[in-house]
């Protein structure tokens, strides 16, 4: 079996940062996880605070958001970026030494976060709750990154730049972007700064960066996922590049425009809240168009899914990309926003996103890639990979129904007036009415969480199978 002859030499690709992001993508995906099943459990038994501050909900609930989308989401993103661009443009990365500062870089930031949130130290700006010290290095690690990746594009030893690409580096571009520009703040010690922006004006560049996080990191970078894997996996060229090209564009001209559709009903300005639904409406055409054009790929090898698990997981997450992007422009409309808005029913929409699309597509590509990173025919157990699966699917299903159920209920109840213009129902009563909804949430998540136990055993086994072999020739097919 070949071994570490062609680690660092010049005519294989770097699979080691691939191979360390990867794992630390599980990692950080069960702790998250783990922390996500803990904040569902609080919510059924408070007593679970502990009555202590840095045990409470509020301080505990920034620390699940953050792992998901930047330790888990983000290590996926960092691990299938670097696995693609390096394939596709036929070349290894420019810089060992980068891609080191990149990973190490990334994980102390996560560190950081981890112990500064349950200490009290935070912005309070959703998604953006780290204190300037940690954002300024993320800005440094994250310009790091963006050289790696297109200083190894502009190096290509092929004509064309392959459209995963593209998507990959618009999620570079605009999420440094939205980043740098929310967070200027004034330091007024270590660990407290306060936003150079205030009032209604605050509100909307937080949530321009919010909705870019939502539109660049889970759905963008992870649509350039797609569209290297789903190809892969099913062994069909993608259905229509054409198609690749338009969905590009017009999601990257969209996404950028439908923050203020976060704000409805506050003191933005009327015309911004209006604006702001129109283009979120207009997005279901482009966001569709790319999970059309996912799905379409599998024509002639739909049969593959009988047998097939990773494609499963590709397929389903593809489904829930549908479903939760059909859901967000209805949700956009102020009318039903008046609904929703403060529900279960947005935390609902988030995990149709987060668990069925961001998670089961990052679940599949890692299955896809860590038999490759680590020189096997194949995972240790496809049956295993079936079971998870099932657990995804099941904990995903029970987590967004029962959100639902309580969203709808709870926006109902907050708006029922009697004839005298009291109101029917107090709060305590609504929050009574949702404790069923918050038990099977419980059960949800626990499940899907079960199955990323079973998923690190399995590549736990894999990796364990056998001699490791280091890295795979350039000349390798993309
Ligand atoms: C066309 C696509 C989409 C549109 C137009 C859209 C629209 C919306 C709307 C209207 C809200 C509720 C805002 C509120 O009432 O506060 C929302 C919340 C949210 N959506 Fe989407 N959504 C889309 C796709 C997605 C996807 C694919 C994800 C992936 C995970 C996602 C993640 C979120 C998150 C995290 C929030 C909660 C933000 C917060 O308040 O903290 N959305 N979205
Ligand atoms: C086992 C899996 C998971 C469980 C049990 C779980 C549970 C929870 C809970 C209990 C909350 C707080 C809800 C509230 O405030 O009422 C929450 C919020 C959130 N979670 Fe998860 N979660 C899981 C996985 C994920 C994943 C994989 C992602 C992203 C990729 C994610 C993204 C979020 C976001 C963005 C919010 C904030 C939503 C908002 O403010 O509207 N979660 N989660």
């Amino acid at each position: 079996m070949a071994s570490a002859i062609l680690s660092d030499s010049n005519t294989s690709y770097n699979y080691e940062i691939v191979r360390r992001f990867t794992l630390m993508t599980l990692f950080w995906g069960i702790v998250g996880m783990g922390m996500g099943v803990f904040l569902a459990a609080q919510l059924v038994w408070p007593e679970l605070n502990f009555g202590l501050a840095w045990t409470s909900f509020g301080r505990l609930r920034p620390v699940h958001t953050n792992l998901v989308i930047f330790a888990f989401g983000g290590g996926a993103l960092f691990a299938t970026s670097f696995y693609v661009v390096q394939r596709t443009s036929r070349v290894r990365l420019i810089s060992e030494r980068l891609a080191n500062f990149v990973f190490w870089g990334w994980q102390a930031i996560i560190v950081a976060l981890v112990i500064s949130y349950p200490l009290g130290y935070t912005t309070s700006k959703e998604y953006a709750e780290m204190e300037w010290p940690i954002a300024l290095a993320v800005a440094v690690v994250w310009v790091a990154y963006a050289y790696l990746f297109f200083g190894t594009i502009a190096r290509r030893t092929v004509k064309h730049i392959y459209v995963g690409n593209w998507f990959y580096g618009a999620f570079i571009v605009v999420t440094g972007m939205v980043h740098v520009i929310n967070h200027i703040s004034v330091p007024v010690s270590l660990m407290k700064s306060y936003s150079s922006y205030s009032g209604a004006t605050d509100a909307m560049i937080q949530w321009w960066y919010g909705h870019s996080v939502v539109g660049f990191i889970l759905s963008v970078g992870f649509l350039g996922m797609m569209y290297y894997f789903v190809p892969k996996q099913a062994e069909r060229p993608i259905y229509s590049y054409r198609l690749s090209i338009i969905h590009f564009w017009a999601i990257i001209t969209l996404y950028i425009w439908a923050g203020p559709h976060h704000l409805h009903y506050t003191a933005l300005p009327d015309w911004a809240q209006s604006l702001g639904m129109a283009m979120s409406m207009i997005l279901l055409a482009p966001s569709w168009g790319g999970m059309i054009n996912g799905m379409m790929t599998l024509s002639g090898a739909w049969h593959k899914l009988r047998t097939d698990p990773i494609l499963r997981f590709l397929v389903v997450s593809l489904a829930f990309y549908g479903m939760s992007t059909f859901e967000g422009p209805m949700m956009a409309i102020k009318t039903v926003n008046a609904l929703s808005h403060y529900t279960d029913w947005t935390i609902g929409h988030v995990h149709a996103g987060a668990l069925g699309w961001v998670a089961m597509i990052s679940i599949g590509t890692l299955y896809h890639m860590i038999p490759k990173l680590y020189g096997r025919e194949q995972m240790h157990s496809i049956g295993l990979i079936n079971v998870h699966f099932w657990l995804a699917t099941i904990g995903t299903v029970l987590y967004i129904a029962s959100m639902w159920v309580n969203g709808i209920t709870q926006g109902l109840m907050w708006r029922a007036i009697n004839d005298d213009g009291t109101l029917t129902y107090s709060f305590v009563e609504a929050l009574q009415a949702s404790h069923p909804g918050y038990i099977v949430r419980l059960i949800g998540g626990a499940t899907f969480a079960s199955g990323m136990l079973l998923m690190a055993y399995n590549t736990w086994r894999t990796v364990r199978a056998g001699e490791q072999r280091v890295s795979a020739p350039i000349a390798a097919m993309a």
